[in-house]
């Protein structure tokens, strides 16, 4: 570690002074099911078919999960339109509040639990999914329980109806957030809901169908339905939901806005991002080095915000990535469950590909790239922390989504020209300015074709505020009040 000693970043050593011991966080507490099935109708339901979740960090099997077919969907939404019909839609919003806090209380009390699983799972830092996932899936069920019974004052003047049945789909990298980003703002406005989790990542959600049950939930309000693209479709493509959303890739989210074209579905995208991160040579360089690291190496880089492209101003570069890549050596790279791991397992062996082939394209490219040098386990899926420097507009690293560690650093020389190049993607939702100057942060920031604009911070989220893209990254708010749009028919 700390091999790269340099006099001028002596301030930032850590790694060269000791070596943190392990931390392990201890997992035996938690009981993990041989088999989870389906949770349709406030029933666990086997299916014939399964499949097998896998640890990230060890390439183990830990359980075997149900998959859902057409039939099986069919079985969830009759559930949840029936549950929609004759209970839900009636249910007045303060009596829809009650429940919802209760799931927000249950999710605090079996926060540890939650966030062990989830680093089984998914492969994330246990202090990630213990400090950011866990507490804020439990700040969202919070946040839209308060909205409940407010929604007329959120429209004033309008009468605001549910929707019916959501069709949700959710994706691997924040496995139990992204599952409290749909259904806590479904079940405010009056909807019920069919969800279906990752296929890597179903366990989080099975232990939220256990407290939605636990909470007394009315049955068939919230559907759980386990399986890969074909079960996702399905819910899709099922006639009697109302509104999908969706968050994943975008080729995925393409496919899925063409198949329900011509159809009175509602639908929201939440698709991915290729999300720049601007360093002016105003910034506090220090603490915008800790926000390049944060905005790309968390959570392994699966973000769909990610500050995967770093903009830095042409005269400081020099010390900005001596800095960086400095910073990057004392990055502890392994096992999701120690608490010293910065950057976790790779999710699964299709997206440690997926990463391969496109740092492969960059140096066929011809960008430099760096790696730290960090030790990383044997067996697991792991990819070592990477930056590109010499990257153009044209490479194909610093337009697809890598969706992994790897960073690709441009140079710009003025504020237009940053502005040019970070709006120079196909997507479009988040980036992050550095500057010491508010008016020029305000200035680039509201130029920017983006739907959030981090100014000296990175990857900040809260219940209050919204999220969602431009572009190819989708449309539709998830959070705050515009998160109540998508679920809402406003007259
Ligand atoms: P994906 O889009 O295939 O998976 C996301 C979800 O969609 C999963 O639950 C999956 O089962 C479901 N799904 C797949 N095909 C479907 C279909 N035809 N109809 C309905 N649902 C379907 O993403 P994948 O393959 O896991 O990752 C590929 C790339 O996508 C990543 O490398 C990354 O660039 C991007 N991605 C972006 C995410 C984001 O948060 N914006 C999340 C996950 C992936
Ligand atoms: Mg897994």
């Amino acid at each position: 570690m700390g091999k790269k000693t340099d006099t001028s970043v002596r301030d930032l050593l850590f790694g060269d002074t000791w070596e943190y011991a392990p931390a392990p966080q201890s997992s035996d507490f938690v009981d993990i099911d041989d088999y989870y099935g389906h949770f349709i109708g406030g029933e666990f339901v086997e299916s014939e078919a399964s499949f097998q979740t896998i640890n990230p960090a060890t390439e183990e099997p830990i359980t075997e999960v149900g998959e859902a077919d057409e039939e099986m969907v069919d079985r969830a939404v009759r559930a949840a339109r029936s549950a929609y019909d004759n209970h839900w839609s009636k249910l007045d919003g303060k009596e829809r509040a009650k429940y919802i806090y209760r799931i927000a209380r249950m999710i605090k009390e079996k926060a540890r639990d939650l966030a062990v699983v989830e680093s089984i799972d998914g492969g994330k830092p246990i202090r990630e999914s213990r400090d950011i996932d866990i507490p804020l899936a439990s700040a969202h069920f919070f946040y839209y329980a308060g909205w409940a019974d407010k929604l007329d004052y959120a429209f004033p003047g309008a009468d605001v109806q549910s929707l019916g049945v959501a069709g949700q789909i959710i994706p691997w990298n924040f496995p139990l957030l992204m599952a409290a980003w749909k259904i806590a703002p479904a079940l405010a406005t009056g909807n019920t809901v069919v969800i279906k989790p990752a296929e890597t990542t179903p366990l989080t959600a099975m232990m939220l169908a256990e407290i939605i049950d636990e909470a007394g939930l009315p049955p068939g309000v919230v559907n759980i339905v386990n399986g890969a693209g074909a079960t996702g479709a399905a819910i899709v493509e099922h006639d009697d939901v109302d509104k999908i959303a969706f968050t994943g890739s975008t080729a995925v989210g393409k496919h899925i806005q063409r198949s329900v074209a011509g159809t009175d579905k509602k639908l929201t995208l939440e698709l991915g991002g290729k999300g720049a991160n601007i360093i002016f040579d105003d910034a506090s360089i220090d603490q915008a080095v800790e926000g390049i690291v944060d905005g790309i190496f968390f959570n392994q880089g699966h973000v769909c915000c990610a500050g995967s492209r770093l903009l830095v101003q042409e005269n400081i570069e020099d010390e900005v990535l001596k800095k960086l890549e400095h910073r990057m050596s004392s990055l502890v790279v392994g096992d999701p469950l120690d608490k010293n791991t910065d950057v976790g397992a790779i999710n699964s062996r299709e997206q440690l590909e997926r990463i391969k082939e496109l740092v492969g394209a960059g140096e066929a490219e011809g960008a430099e790239k760096f790696q730290p040098g960090c030790s990383i386990p044997e067996t697991g899926y792991f990819f070592e922390p990477t930056v590109f420097t010499d990257v153009t507009q044209s490479h194909q690293i610093a337009q697809e989504e890598i969706f992994g560690p790897v960073l690709s650093v441009l140079t710009f020389r003025t504020p237009d020209e940053a502005i040019e190049k970070a709006n120079n993607t196909a997507y479009g939702l988040a980036c992050g300015v550095w500057s010491d100057k508010g008016s020029k942060l305000f200035r680039v920031a509201g130029a920017l074709k983006s739907g959030v604009v981090w100014g000296n911070t990175y990857n900040q989220f809260d219940p209050g505020s919204p999220f969602g893209g431009y572009k190819e990254s989708g449309f539709g708010r998830e959070g705050g009040a515009h998160g109540l749009l998508p679920y809402l028919e406003v007259r």
